[in-house]
C-alpha cells in the first residue's frame, strides 16, 4: 500500500485534445501513463492534482475516467482550471457509481485519511486567473482550503493543490498563510508545463516541503510520497 501524486494528466481519450501538438515530452502519454500505473498496486491511492480530462462534461469525459478507472488503485481527483467538466461533488460521485467507477473520488471540500496522514486540498489560485474577479475567486478558494483543512481533525497534512502558490516572482500569502498556520508538511501541486518548470519553486518554505507534480515534470510516472 503506497500514496503517490501526479497532475495534469490532461487526457483526451476521444481524441479531441492530442497534447502531442504541445512537444516531444507529450509524444505518446497516454500509453507512458498507463505503463507507469501498471507498477501500481489495488490498494495504492493516487492524487490527481489536477487538469485530468479535457472533457468539457461528465459524458464527453467519460472514455477519460474509464481509463482512470482500470488503472490500479483508488484515484483521487482534484480540480483543475482546464476541468470543465467539473461539476459538484454528488453530480460527479453518481456519474462516477452509474458507470461502475469504483476507484474514483472527489477531493473538494473534504479530506481524506491516509495512514497518520489527512490528504488535503483544493484547485488553489495564481495571478493567471480571471484578474477581474481575483478577490473573489480567491477568498472562495482560501475557503475551501481552510474546510479541507479543518477536516483533518489534528492528523498530520499534505496539501493538494493545482496552482502553484509559490513560484517564481509571485506568492499567494493568502493560501501561504493557510499552510503555515495548520503546519502541512508537504504541499504538492502541478499546473506548471513545458519551459514555466524551471519557475518551480521546490524545497522547503516555513512548515512546508513543496513540490511540482505535472505530469510532464514527472515523465507521467507518478510520484510515491509514502507507503
Ligand atoms: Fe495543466
Ligand atoms: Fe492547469
Amino acid at each position: 500500500m503506497a500514496l503517490y501524486v501526479i497532475g495534469d494528466l490532461h487526457l483526451s481519450l476521444t481524441g479531441e485534445k492530442p497534447m502531442d501538438v504541445f512537444g516531444e515530452m507529450w509524444a505518446n502519454h497516454v500509453a507512458r501513463t498507463q505503463e507507469a500505473f501498471s507498477r501500481l498496486h489495488d490498494d495504492d491511492v493516487t492524487v490527481l492534482a489536477g487538469d485530468t480530462s479535457w472533457g468539457m462534461s461528465l459524458d464527453s469525459a467519460l472514455p477519460d475516467f474509464a481509463f482512470l478507472d482500470a488503472l490500479p488503485g483508488k484515484k483521487l481527483l482534484l480540480k483543475g482550471n482546464h476541468d470543465y467538466w467539473w461539476t459538484t461533488a454528488s453530480k460527479m460521485k453518481a456519474f462516477f457509481a452509474a458507470h461502475g467507477f469504483t476507484t474514483l473520488d472527489i477531493l473538494h471540500n473534504n479530506c481524506f485519511f491516509y495512514g497518520d496522514y489527512a490528504l488535503c486540498g483544493t484547485r488553489g489560485w495564481f495571478y493567471e486567473e480571471d484578474a477581474a474577479h481575483a478577490d473573489k475567486l480567491l477568498a472562495r478558494e482560501a475557503l475551501r482550503l481552510e474546510a479541507s483543512l479543518r477536516a483533518a481533525e489534528g492528523r498530520r497534512i499534505l496539501c493538494f493543490l493545482h496552482y502553484p502558490p509559490i513560484y517564481q516572482g509571485y506568492q499567494c500569502p493568502e493560501l501561504l498563510t493557510l499552510l503555515d498556520r495548520w503546519h502541512v508538511e508537504r504541499c504538492y501541486y502541478g499546473h506548471l508545463h513545458g519551459a514555466t518548470h524551471k519557475r518551480a519553486f521546490e524545497g522547503r518554505r516555513a512548515f512546508t516541503d513543496y513540490a511540482l507534480v505535472s505530469a510532464d515534470y514527472l515523465g507521467f510516472v507518478p510520484k510515491k510520497i509514502c507507503d
